[in-house]
């Protein structure tokens, strides 16, 4: 913690509570920032200041709380700009549905809802709700929106939640909001347990041309392969991401490479791997590309067509043969026999880690449940969103690193 605190000190931080149980682990969230010397300004809406008290939050950050748009205490009736503008971070811990729903749509009817509109800075949100309404596909359109707003999601947590049910919606404990924050607030490499190493990660499906209009392609959505690439930047890396076709934004502080074929991932990962600690192979490359890519569109013709296919490189094969490689951690999903598959692939990769899925759970979906193969065992990641397994990924990674368990790449 003392090394973060020298990196945090005279930061400004803006902490938005909303209306929610979890309100409680604001204060202890509160109390770990202004101990890393964060200046931290308490703004709460109405609902949050029924399961907390604003003279909590003002003792606890020492400074005022602000509920109220037309607060006379601010020159001009300007609350709602003049707040933020100072802060080099809006965080909303704990955020509900109905909050991010405001956000996502543009609404701006409250102070934290238009100091969000009118902010400079980035803004994360801790979500906290019950699980029915964390899976509702409104929220899950709404988070969706504000993650292509450029709005970062830290969480949700699986587990116990106040109204006596399980499940995802939990929101995350202050320990690691402040980490993933702080992370953010000091800047890339400077914090975090991957500060100073660089990570690259591919994603997404390729595609493979057939003729102008047509191609050979997957399923996957690049959720799970930005969701590791966002976990690995959380954790102070330097992460460049190598992409196929995505509809997703590319997570904050992550540099971005798109690609089409899986010989342009291929070029792209080689041209850029030597400097790489870490390669992290989670993108569902085209094994086979089409001989003799057809210069106009195919007619369709009256007996059948055959497409002549040859192999496609093994782009995480490549990197794990290379003499000075970087620690390599391959992705597997099979549809059946999950640990054998996984396994034998592990070992003809040659990698020291793979993080195998089912099909059938990871393509396109918003959570996933990983199993972790390596020297040590096997190491069961139970189902949650993919940005919380990514993180538990990048956790076990750094465990790996780690000289004492005596798995670095010499012992391999
Ligand atoms: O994108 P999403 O919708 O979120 O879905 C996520 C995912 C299912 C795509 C992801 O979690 C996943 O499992 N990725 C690996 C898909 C796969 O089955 O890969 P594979 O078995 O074909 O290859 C094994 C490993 O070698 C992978 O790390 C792959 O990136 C790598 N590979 C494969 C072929 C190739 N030519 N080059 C490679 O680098």
């Amino acid at each position: 913690m003392s090394g973060i605190s020298a990196t945090l000190e005279g930061k400004r931080l803006l902490l938005g509570l909303t209306g929610g149980v979890a309100a409680y682990k604001a204060a202890e969230l509160t109390r770990l920032f202004v101990k890393a010397g964060v200046d931290v300004r308490v703004v709460m809406t109405d609902a949050a200041t029924r399961f907390i008290g604003t003279a909590t939050m003002q003792a606890l950050s020492g400074q005022p709380v602000f509920t109220d748009l037309w607060d006379a205490r601010i020159p001009d009736h300007m609350a709602h700009i003049e707040l933020s503008r100072d802060r080099d971070l809006i965080l909303v811990a704990p955020a509900t549905a109905d909050f991010m729903a405001r956000v996502a749509g543009g609404m701006a009817d409250d102070l934290l809802t238009t100091l969000c509109s009118a902010r400079r800075c980035p803004l994360l949100v801790a979500p906290a709700m019950n699980v029915e309404m964390w899976s509702n596909p409104a929220n899950l359109r709404n988070v969706e929106l504000l993650q292509r707003d450029g709005v970062t999601i830290l969480g949700p947590a699986v587990g116990d939640q106040a109204c006596g049910e399980t499940g995802l919606g939990r929101m995350l404990e202050p320990e690691q909001v402040f980490e993933l924050v702080a992370t953010q607030l000091a800047g890339p490499g400077r914090t975090g347990a991957l500060a100073g190493k660089k990570v690259l990660v591919t994603a997404g499906p390729t595609f493979e041309p057939i003729d102008p209009v047509r191609g050979i392609t997957n399923i996957s959505s690049g959720k799970m392969g930005y969701a590791v690439a966002q976990a690995a930047a959380e954790a102070g890396a330097e992460v460049l991401l190598i992409s196929g076709s995505t509809a997703l934004a590319v997570p904050r502080g992550v540099r971005r490479i798109d690609v089409q074929t899986a010989q342009d991932m291929h070029s792209a990962v080689m041209k850029n791997v030597a400097k790489q600690d870490i390669f992290i192979a989670v993108a569902a490359v085209a094994d086979y590309h089409v001989v003799g890519r057809k210069e106009h569109k195919i007619k369709r013709g009256k007996g059948n067509l055959t497409l002549d296919l040859a192999p496609n490189p093994d782009i995480l094969g490549a990197v794990a043969a290379l003499a000075k490689r970087p620690f390599c951690v391959g992705f597997a999903a099979e549809t059946e026999n999950l640990r054998e598959y996984a396994q034998a692939k592990r070992l003809k990769k040659n990698i020291p880690l793979l993080a195998a899925n089912l099909a059938q759970h990871a393509f396109g979906k918003d959570d996933n449940a990983l199993t972790l193969f390596d020297d040590s065992g096997e190491h069961i990641l139970p189902r949650a969103s993919k940005i919380d397994l990514a993180r538990q990924l990048v956790a076990h990674i750094v465990e790996m690193l780690q000289p004492k368990r005596g798995v670095t790449r010499k012992s391999r």
